[in-house]
């Protein structure tokens, strides 16, 4: 265990209530005006429950309610617990997209951390940009934390089959497309497809974030799996409550959890999963607060000696989040991976990570493979490199048909979404099988907030030759549920003048995933032309945060954190004065 510093009289919120000055009372007589006393608050840490419930986030709606099972730690620990409510970022209902407001939410969390009389901290977060979201703004924060994961829904039912977020929407979408499939059976699926409370239950954005923190540390053993419906959940969130008490004495601050060892199990852990390609902004963005200088090669190493042991969709064929509970969760995973893994990366728990692992068993082989039988030996990302981008993109190769991995043709390119929106169905679209899709103007500057328009739509007129898959590229991102040949990310993007600005409809693009390049087939000196002809376009928010955001968004191979908000951009903010 770690040793214990602290005492009660050096807590950091004691500042703002023992002193016997005029500013103390006023803080004292304020907490007494809610009904409280100094038997609840003094010499007790005082806990912020950073709550990311809102009436439009069903990934988050037992937040409301399990917020109370915190306190309740909280308070059988000896601390006080207070609830700070911050933005919810619902990924299904915020637009244009909620990677607008990741860094947001950072900035939120960062500052009502800081600026409040407490001491440490439970996140709580699980639909995609809110995990990464708050510990970015926790990590920069620096007080004692735990992220407490929402926990996956229950597997999707229609008629019998399970179904799978996001992944089988796209599916069935395309054989609505297609003519094979009726509104009535589309109206089954959409009823079936999400049933409870909870995140997206396919190894998306969300359960790959929530596996992210878990395996750097930062939640406690096994609860990223837990099914938000599941009564182990309530009791995990009660376990929170009493552990980041505990941390406070110890404390057990972020800098001792979040090291270049533990970034690089959570990188090892993201690969073995067949994380969400949303996961390479994210940690590179996490692993930056804390000082650990992560970079898309570093992640293209990871992806290219890990194999994918977590048969869950939108990599495996069979299986959702509630089986990978079922058959010993991510502890169990990990427990798999061990000689892979730092295992004396300290955890919030107290232990390092290979304390925690003891015990944790498979209960189910075809769910979680042994290292020895993956269901892919690598490919849960690529990292690809060429004169289309120099700085960077990424594929999931594990996503996409065999045949395209290596992959010449024409380009049929799109300035816009809307642009592509109105094309893609139309009988008379110029487009072959062969062709490589390409999306430009929608990175982080672009976008703005690079949304998650990626996985292009495959023409009608292709889905009925019966293809299902085609070359797309674009600046764009993509929902860690989707699938298929997608080159994601391009850096540098196209609104700031990257190479996809030069590409035009015809010029052939040849990608080879093995030998990680991606080039457009066209001679320096028409590149140079085409160069100097091109005009920037204009930024699309002339105010608010959106102009903000755009004169301070980083490139997607450096994270997409905003400059200011780095690590080295200036001296730590320091505490306030009181
Ligand atoms: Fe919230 Fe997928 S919509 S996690
Ligand atoms: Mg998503």
């Amino acid at each position: 265990m770690c040793p214990m510093p602290k005492n009660a009289d050096q807590l950091r919120s004691a500042r703002w209530f023992a002193p016997d000055d005029l500013r103390a009372s006023g803080h004292r007589s304020r907490l007494m005006q809610m009904g409280y006393d100094a038997k609840d608050w003094g010499r007790k840490p005082i806990i912020a429950i950073l709550n990311t419930w809102s009436d439009l986030n069903p990934c988050h709606a037992h937040f409301k309610h399990r917020v109370e099972d915190v306190k309740r730690g909280v308070l059988q620990a000896g601390g006080f617990p207070v609830e700070l409510p911050v933005q919810s970022l619902s990924e299904t209902a915020l637009k244009p997209t909620t990677m607008l407001y990741r860094n947001f939410l950072a900035m939120e969390a960062e500052e009502l951390l800081r600026g409040h009389p407490i001491d440490g901290a439970v996140l709580m977060g699980g639909c995609d940009k809110t995990t990464p979201a708050l510990i970015m703004g926790a990590i920069s924060a620096g007080f004692p934390m735990i992220f407490l994961p929402a926990g996956p829904m229950l597997r999707g039912n229609y008629k019998g089959e399970h179904l799978g977020s996001g992944s089988d929407a796209w599916k069935y979408w395309d054989e609505r497309r297609a003519g094979n499939i009726t509104e009535d059976q589309w109206t089954g699926v959409e009823e079936g497809i999400a049933r409870s409370y909870g995140h997206c239950m396919t190894f998306g954005t969300a359960s790959t974030m929530t596996a992210i923190a878990e395996s750097l540390g930062l939640t406690l053993p096994g609860a990223s799996s837990i099914p938000a419906a599941d009564a182990n959940h309530i009791r995990m969130s009660a376990r929170v409550g009493r552990r980041i008490v505990e941390m406070i004495f110890e404390d057990l601050t972020p800098d001792k959890i979040i090291t270049e060892k533990s970034v690089e199990n959570a990188t090892t852990i993201a690969m073995a999963t067949g994380c969400s390609t949303n996961a390479v902004v994210h940690l590179i963005a996490m692993a930056r607060r804390a000082g650990v200088p992560l970079t898309l090669d570093d992640l293209d190493k990871a992806g290219r000696k890990t194999p994918i042991i977590a048969n869950i969709r939108p990599s495996g064929k069979q299986y959702l989040m509630e089986d990978f509970y079922y058959a010993g969760g991510l502890r169990a995973l990990m427990a798999e991976m061990k000689q892979r893994l730092h295992l004396d990366a300290m955890t919030v728990s107290g232990f390092p990570l290979g304390e925690t692992l003891q015990g944790a068993v498979v209960y189910n082989a075809d769910v979680i493979r042994p290292l020895s039988d993956p269901i892919y030996h690598e490919g849960s990302l690529a990292v690809l490199k060429g004169n289309l981008a120099p700085d960077g993109c990424v594929i999931k190769p594990s996503a996409c048909e065999e045949r395209l991995r290596v992959h010449e043709g024409p380009a049929l390119v799109f300035d816009s979404y809307p642009e592509m929106k109105a094309a893609i169905d139309d009988d008379d679209l110029d487009v072959s099988a062969d062709h490589v899709l390409v999306l430009r103007n929608a990175g982080p500057k672009g976008g703005p907030g690079m949304p998650e328009w990626g996985m292009l739509p495959i023409p009608k007129k292709i889905l009925k030759q019966g293809y299902r898959d085609m070359l797309r590229i674009s600046d764009a991102r993509m929902s860690g549920t989707s699938y298929g040949a997608c080159i994601l990310h391009v850096a540098p993007e196209s609104h700031i003048g990257g190479p996809l600005a030069l590409v035009r409809t015809g010029d052939i693009i040849r990608v080879d995933v093995p030998n990680r390049s991606i080039d457009m087939l066209v001679d320096e000196e028409t590149l140079a032309k085409r160069r100097a002809e091109w005009t920037v376009p204009a930024d699309k928010y002339e105010r608010g945060y959106g102009w903000m955001f755009s004169k301070h968004i980083k490139q997607a191979n450096d994270g997409c954190d905003f400059d200011f908000l780095e690590k080295d951009f200036g001296a730590a903010a320091g505490e306030p004065d009181i």
